[in-house]
């Protein structure tokens, strides 16, 4: 059943590629987006003026991802929630909303009392959801299945993939929709979607560095990430995963926010790591981790291809392939993943059953 892998979890990376071209294709028609099945026609889209993401965990970080790229894409404002937050503010909400609840379980308990606040609002309501027929998938007005196929591993991997992927396909239709991007941007964002599959393949196959490197940090008290704008986002994913996994402590810090407090942390030897696949924000994000290499951290830089000036400020370098920036997550997640996974397995831990952790959370 793990076909022939150690962990479901080692089996769930693998099956990425796969999982992300699947979720593509269900909505892809002769080069452009069909969202007839998710029941979200164009003139739907055309009267959304505020998005709201509601999600826990890990489809939060997908959704502080979403918001990134919805707005630069689509210029509409998003606002992302924790559903355990969400359904105790009395939010107010836009009457011409949409809120969109992210889960891959589709019963998490939070998530679904915050689909049910907003439809008891009138709020339109669509789930990006993974299990069919699940409670999100029931009540919520549309639904974008992701095809992620059954995730067993509690730490959510190709399920968050997909998620992401869905993401993008609403920013990039959004975007046609309110006329944002032309025919030709339009097309040069679905092809640049249909290389994902490949690339994640790619560094799943360079995956022994990324072994070699976490093997030697079983023994790390604390792990910081650090990154701006949508490298932020991949950092609060990288950082779950290192402690849900690993049990090592670790956050991700927006990079700019480290010498209002957290700085105080690095201690001799403490490691950092970086992520920068984001252009304009790079060389911000290296000034960041030079400051922490002088407090004595030991940095790892998680970059783009062609970006390869980092090896004179990082101890450890690891590459991803080039893409659109937007959906650059897709492929930097991909060594988090991995590292968490072998520290963990470093360690010794039960990687697909951490202690306390349920796959799904039905209960508040
Ligand atoms: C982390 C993880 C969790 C889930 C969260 C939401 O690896 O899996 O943080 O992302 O519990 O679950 P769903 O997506 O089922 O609503």
């Amino acid at each position: 059943e793990k076909a022939g892998f150690e962990h479901f979890m080692m089996k769930e990376i693998h099956e990425q590629p796969k999982a992300v071209l699947d979720t593509l294709n269900s909505v892809l028609k002769n080069g452009a987006f069909d969202l007839s099945e998710v029941g979200l026609s164009d003139e739907d889209m055309e009267k959304i003026s505020q998005i709201y993401i509601v999600a826990c965990g890990s489809a939060y970080h997908v959704g502080m991802v979403a918001q990134y790229v919805i707005e630069d894409l689509a210029k509409i404002p998003v606002r992302v929630e924790l559903a355990s937050e969400f359904r105790y503010r009395k939010p107010l909400l836009d009457k011409n909303g949409l809120v969109i609840v992210v889960s891959q379980s589709g019963e998490t308990a939070d998530s679904l009392a915050a689909l049910r606040e907003a439809k008891e609002k009138g709020i339109r309501t669509l789930g990006i959801v993974n299990v069919v027929g699940s409670s999100i998938a029931r009540e919520a007005d549309n639904v974008f299945y992701t095809l992620a196929g059954p995730e067993i591993s509690v730490a959510t991997t190709k399920a968050y993939s997909t998620q992401l992927i869905a993401s993008y396909v609403l920013a990039i239709q959004l975007a046609k929709v309110k006329g944002q991007i032309d025919e030709e941007q339009y097309s040069a964002y679905v092809e640049e979607l249909k290389t994902l599959p490949e690339k994640i393949k790619k560094i799943i196959e360079d995956k022994e560095r990324i072994q070699w490197f976490a093997a030697k940090q079983a023994n790390a008290k604390d792990i910081f990430f650090v990154g701006r704008g949508i490298d932020y986002a991949i950092c609060m994913e990288g950082s779950l995963k290192m402690k849900e996994i690993s049990y090592i402590h670790s956050e991700a810090y927006a990079a700019g926010e480290l010498k209002h407090g957290t700085i105080s942390l690095i201690e001799d030897g403490t490691l950092v790591i970086g992520v920068l696949t984001q252009s304009e924000l790079y060389e911000k994000t290296i000034s960041n981790m030079v400051e922490c290499k002088s407090r004595g951290a030991y940095l790892m830089g998680l970059t783009t291809y062609g970006n390869y000036n980092i090896e004179d400020t990082v101890n450890f370098a690891t590459y991803i392939p080039k893409t659109d920036e937007h959906f650059a997550t897709s492929l930097a997640v991909i060594p988090l993943q991995l590292m968490g996974y072998y520290v963990s397995v470093a360690k010794g831990l039960d990687v697909d059953k951490p202690r306390n952790l349920a796959k799904s959370v039905t209960v508040e």
